[in-house]
């Protein structure tokens, strides 16, 4: 054991503390505590201890070692849904999956998605013409897109209804696991057995898909094909259906509501930054012109993507990301003692005068390549980091690139007025009322 001391922090329980106000303020907590305790805090929540970072040193320590931090107890209620993919499994099995399907998200390999994509985007965009003028949400509009390019990209298949139902169960499963003391899944409350049904629908339907597929002799550009396909380079083993059924899952849920998110608040934004949104559309018209949105084309998107990396520093989908210590540590001279939660919050960090300049203002600029040799690492990680680092972030980017140069060289978007955004911070930082606003054809 060490002698290091433990980090400073408050004294009193934050459940019951009115000050902290954790039930009904959780992201202000965050920003307030990571003023008031730079760096690092540590405090009772309930009966369990957390440990808040915001040092991206110690935040990249952290991530930087899988041996010690461990995804932890909320892992286990996300597990019921997830299943034994790659967001909830650990050590071994983890590695052998995410070795396996690494290769499948690499650039290069997406880029037969790009038609997917546009198509589902052109689909919306046809839609919008019947909208003009009119008030819409533009958090539904985009769960919609990003559910439509999952399911096609996936498993070539339409929103079915059950997809629906099974994006509704998430959030359903999402909001119990933000309460600290929450009853395990297997108990009947009405939440959880809502949350049961929804799954039980979920994994018929992508068991399903398996079997048919498996009897299907038609060529598929997808990745469930690419899923099946792939073999250990020891063993030449295939994933097994089970395997193959929790893989499905697991990206058809981590892959369209963090991006839909994204979407939301960056179209937010624009509507309220005229010239941002015209760089946006000069740039587009630039390179791409009359033709057809290529994946050549995304890598010149420059400005459009340093709008996209600024957006989630605002609005950083995944708000809080933790894990577990496992044994006993020791992070910038403090102690950190075995079952320790650690805390790091992008929404918090990436709010730090410490490390972004007027940090509240939407400033693009900040990602241009002069500017970003001078931000740390770990000062923005939207996508999390190490080992554990997401998967599809390459694909998220696409797809947003894909979605928003469409729409903005179509569309002028205006809040509505008094619309004033409000965020719920569950596993992912939600627009509470969504995002209304109107839209008029540029
Ligand atoms: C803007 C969109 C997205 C954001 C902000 C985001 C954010 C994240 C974050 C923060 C993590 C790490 C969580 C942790 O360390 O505990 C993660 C992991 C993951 N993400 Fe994403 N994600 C996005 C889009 C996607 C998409 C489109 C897919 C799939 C198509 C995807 C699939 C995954 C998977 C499978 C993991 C688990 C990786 C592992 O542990 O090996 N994500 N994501």
């Amino acid at each position: 054991m060490t002698n290091a001391k433990f980090p400073p922090g408050p004294t009193t329980n934050l459940l019951w503390d009115k000050e902290a106000n954790i039930r009904k303020d959780l992201l202000g907590h965050f920003h307030r505590t990571v003023r008031r305790f730079p760096s690092i805090s540590r405090a009772m929540i309930g009966p369990y201890h957390y440990v808040n970072i915001s040092e991206p040193a110690y935040i990249e320590h952290v991530f930087t070692h899988p041996d010690i931090y461990v995804k932890g107890r909320d892992n286990k209620t996300l597990r019921f849904l997830l299943g034994n993919g790659l967001v909830t499994s650990e050590g071994e099995f983890w590695l052998k999956q995410r070795r396996l399907i690494q290769p499948l998200f690499h650039k290069q390999r997406l880029q037969s998605f790009v038609q997917k994509i546009n198509e589902s985007t052109v689909t919306m965009l046809k839609n919008w013409e019947t909208k003009t003028g009119v008030v819409i949400d533009m958090h539904t509009e985009m769960t919609n897109v990003t559910l439509d390019i999952v399911s096609q990209t996936l498993m070539s298949t339409e929103v079915v209804g059950d997809f629906k139902k099974i994006s509704e169960a998430l959030v359903v499963v999402m909001e119990g696991m933000m309460k600290i003391l929450r009853l395990p899944v297997w108990i009947p409350t009405p939440g959880n057995l809502k949350m049961q049904k929804n799954r039980a629908l979920l994994f018929d339907t992508i068991q399903k898909i398996i079997e048919d597929r498996r009897k299907n002799k038609t060529e598929f550009n997808d990745l469930l094909t690419m899923l099946m396909e792939v073999e250990d380079a020891d063993t030449r083993e295939r994933m097994t259906d089970e395997q193959l059924r929790d893989e499905v899952i697991t990206i058809f849920l981590a892959g369209h509501e963090t991006t839909a998110n994204a979407l939301s608040y960056t179209f937010f934004l624009l509507a309220q930054h005229a010239e941002i949104k015209q760089r946006v559309v000069d740039e587009v018209k630039q390179v791409v012109g009359d033709n057809e949105m290529s994946f050549e084309n995304l890598s010149k998107l420059e400005y459009t993507t340093m709008v996209i990396k600024e957006s989630m520093r605002l609005y950083p989908p995944v708000w809080g990301i933790t894990r577990d210590a496992s044994r006993e540590d020791v992070i910038g001279g403090y102690r950190i003692k075995k079952g320790d939660s650690i805390a790091m919050s992008p929404y918090a960090v990436h709010r730090l005068e410490k490390y972004w300049e007027n940090p509240l203002k939407f400033d693009p600029e900040r990602f241009s390549p002069e500017r970003m040799k001078n931000i740390h690492r770990y000062a923005w990680f939207p996508f999390g980091g190490g080992q554990r680092f997401c998967i599809g972030n390459n694909f998220a980017m696409m797809e947003m690139q894909i979605v928003i140069a469409l729409a903005c060289t179509q569309f002028n978007f205006t809040l509505t007025e008094n619309f004033k955004l409000e965020l719920e911070p569950l596993v992912t930082l939600r627009p509470k009322h969504g995002v209304m606003m109107k839209l008029e054809r540029s």
